[in-house]
């Protein structure tokens, strides 16, 4: 928590940015936000968030909207009884929407299907009943690590439709970060696939399952789809998905959970290297989810079609695949593959073949966009796009003016969306229709939600000022613990402003003049990579896992596509060899990385360096490392046990070593 908020220059960028887009005429009378929903919220908190669960089907009604007695575990909708299945598919189906598209997918090769919401239904009784038939029952843990196929949102909704908690973990994990994570949660069953796509061939994925699972004996059994076909190792554990699932009865009768029943855990990067699972909950979730789908995408659904590109194995995915948009069914586009597979312009031609109206992705591909060219999205009818979205880091004002300009014909608004893992929804984003929105800033809470910028203090700063975002009020989506960790979860999130009572974010942010808030980027040791939250800690325990390392420091370096780099700095042992300093052995050490948590995670940069800068209590100086990392002068060295190392790694680095 001693760092500066972590993006350098182009914060400063960002911050004198004053541009303002107010929303047309036309948009803001069909808008479905009207200013009064402020006002609404305010005038009101808990009634606002009563009306906004009516949204859903409950079983049984709540009695209490908010207790926060054994704070900070909040219930919300205290008393009420639903499922979140029946929610996002059969009460479509029950109230005449059978018929209507919810998904249509479309692989990386160009296959492609379409699923209407009765087809849905179907394929979700028929995953429910099959689980059920390997034992599967409320709170039980369900591990997803599959692709972008239709039957990974079968499954999370198979789950949610029994009550027991699905894990899904992203499926460019490694064996090793699998197997943590099942074993942290004991999960009973995962559901994966022989293969995947990327990039027009065909990779293993059931490997990594295998290799996770013999090590991991809680797991029972392993139910495995079909999607590339090729060859697959075989045990008794596993279970074709088409062996099992197809000859499954199509009815399954949902049964109504307490509002409080766990949802699902999903794991994101802490300040140490162990994941935390963070768990969330059935009905203030569910509310949330739909609620901000409905009013910051301005969803309309019997005419939008909605694309967002994230995974399900993010939390975006989570809220803004499956349960946001289902839950106000939606017609959805959900590609498996990369954008540029088999060409740079792939996504601009599925808009076009869609028709996509809404469309929601990442700062870090709106660069990639960029640095393909504006004559790749100029070659599409893009003219269908009414509404674009962004989520994950900040974006800064040439992406936006970019992604206004080449994608949304100069007039489609842009919702910022701020949020985490933890708040289960998007938190702060501008209303379209109903804000004038400013390249680079999130702007405002939401209705209902409460967020402030405060100083080391607690004290909110003044407009202009700058320090820490906080959430100064309980929200329905909000987290419920971090799984099997209540002391971490008070620790990480409610201890650094306990007094107030405040939310700590982990995110530095500032007001500009008008009170509008931008944020600035993590203030702990966690990066932000493509959009991907992985620790510091994490890497460089990956990295010292290593023979021929002794130890590592890793910084997050600015970067001008995936907002961050991973940097590493590396002292390597004695008797590592003359040769473990080079191009091989540093290739080496990317691999070891990747293999140890994924590709994702591995550095783009790797300098060998014989001392790393340590405080006299020991803790490394990752800001200084920053600096050099990001070829500028290295600041203020006084805190150093011995202040000469900082010039030992430069002239290392200069020598070419
Ligand atoms: C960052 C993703 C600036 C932030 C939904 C947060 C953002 C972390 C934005 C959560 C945004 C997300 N502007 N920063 N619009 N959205 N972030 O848990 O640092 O993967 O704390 O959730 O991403 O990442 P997570």
């Amino acid at each position: 928590m001693t760092q500066s908020p972590g993006q350098g220059q182009a914060l400063d960028n960002l911050l004198t940015e004053s541009r303002t887009f107010p929303p047309s005429d036309e948009f803001a009378a069909q808008a479905n936000a009207q200013p009064e929903l402020y006002e609404e919220a305010k005038a009101d908190r808990e009634a606002f968030w009563a009306k906004q669960a009516e949204r859903l089907h409950w079983d049984t009604k709540w009695t209490q909207v908010l207790d926060w007695s054994d704070a900070p575990f909040a219930k919300w909708f205290v008393g009420g009884k639903l499922n979140v299945a029946y929610n996002c598919v059969d009460r479509h189906v029950e109230s005449g929407h059978g018929d209507q598209v919810a998904i249509h997918w479309e692989g990386e090769p160009g296959d492609s299907r379409a699923i209407t919401y009765a087809e849905l239904q179907r394929e979700v009784c028929k995953a429910a009943n099959a689980l059920k038939s390997l034992g599967i029952g409320a709170e039980d843990r369900v591990a997803i690590y599959m692709p972008m196929v239709p039957e990974a949102i079968f499954s999370m909704l198979a789950c949610a439709r029994l009550g027991a908690m699905h894990s899904v973990v992203f499926g460019g994990f490694s064996a090793e970060a699998l197997r943590t994570r099942i074993e942290d949660s004991s999960c009973k069953l995962v559901i994966t696939t022989d293969g995947q796509f990327r990039r027009g061939n065909p990779f293993p994925l059931k490997p990594a399952v295998d290799e996770a699972v013999a090590a991991a004996p809680s797991v029972e059994k392993v139910l495995v789809v079909r999607r590339t076909g090729s060859e697959v190792a075989w045990s008794d554990k596993d279970v074709w998905w088409h062996e099992l699932v197809d000859g499954q009865s199509d009815v399954h009768t949902p049964e109504a959970f307490d509002s409080e029943h766990p949802l699902f855990i999903l794991y994101t990067s802490g300040t140490t290297g162990k994941p935390k699972g963070i768990l969330h909950t059935s009905g203030g979730y569910l509310t949330q989810a739909s609620y901000t789908q409905h009013y910051v995408f301005d969803l309309k659904p019997d005419t939008d079609v909605y694309w967002c590109t994230a995974d399900i194995g993010w939390v975006t995915g989570h809220s803004y695949i499956v349960y946001g948009p289902l839950s106000n069914r939606v017609t959805q586009v959900v590609y498996e593959g990369t954008p540029n597979t088999p060409h740079e312009g792939r996504h601009w031609e599925i808009v076009q073949k869609y028709g996509v109206s809404i469309y929601y992705t990442a700062p870090t591909l709106i660069r990639t966009f960029m640095k393909w060219g504006a004559d790749i999205p100029a070659k599409y009818d893009l003219s269908s796009l009414r509404v674009l979205g962004s989520v994950g880091e900040p974006i800064n004002p040439e992406a936006w003016i970019w992604y206004r300009e080449n994608v949304g014909g100069g007039k489609a608004p842009i919702v910022d969306t701020w949020w985490q893992t933890e708040t289960g929804a998007i938190m702060i984003s501008p209303l379209p229709g109903v804000i004038s929105t400013k390249p680079g800033s999130a702007q405002q809470p939401l209705p209902g939600i409460g967020a402030k910028v405060v100083n080391d203090e607690g004290v909110e700063v003044p407009h202009g000022g700058g320090g820490y975002l906080v959430l100064d009020e309980p929200w329905p989506s909000m987290l419920r613990g971090i799984w099997g960790d209540e002391e971490r979860y008070r620790d990480t999130y409610w201890s650094r402003f306990g007094e107030q009572g405040f939310y700590f974010a982990g995110d530095g942010a500032k007001y500009d003049a008008d009170g509008d808030i931008w944020l600035l980027g993590r203030v702990d040791d966690v990066m932000n990579v493509s959009g991907h939250r992985i620790s510091t800690t994490e890497v460089e325990s990956a990295l010292v896992s290593h023979p021929t390392v002794a130890e590592a420091a890793v910084v997050g370096a600015s970067d001008a596509t995936t907002g961050q780099g991973i940097v590493a700095f590396v002292i390597l042992r004695g008797g590592a060899g003359s040769d473990a300093g080079g191009a091989e052995a540093i290739k080496a050490l990317r691999d070891h990385v990747a293999k140890e948590i994924g590709p994702i995670a591995k550095p783009r940069q790797i300098m060998v360096v014989p001392e790393l800068p340590k405080t006299r209590s020991g803790k490394i100086m990752r800001r200084l490392l920053r600096d050099v990392a990001e070829n500028r002068a290295v600041g203020d060295v006084t805190t150093l046990a011995d202040s000469s190392v900082m010039d030992l790694i430069s002239a290392g680095l200069q020598s070419g070593k």
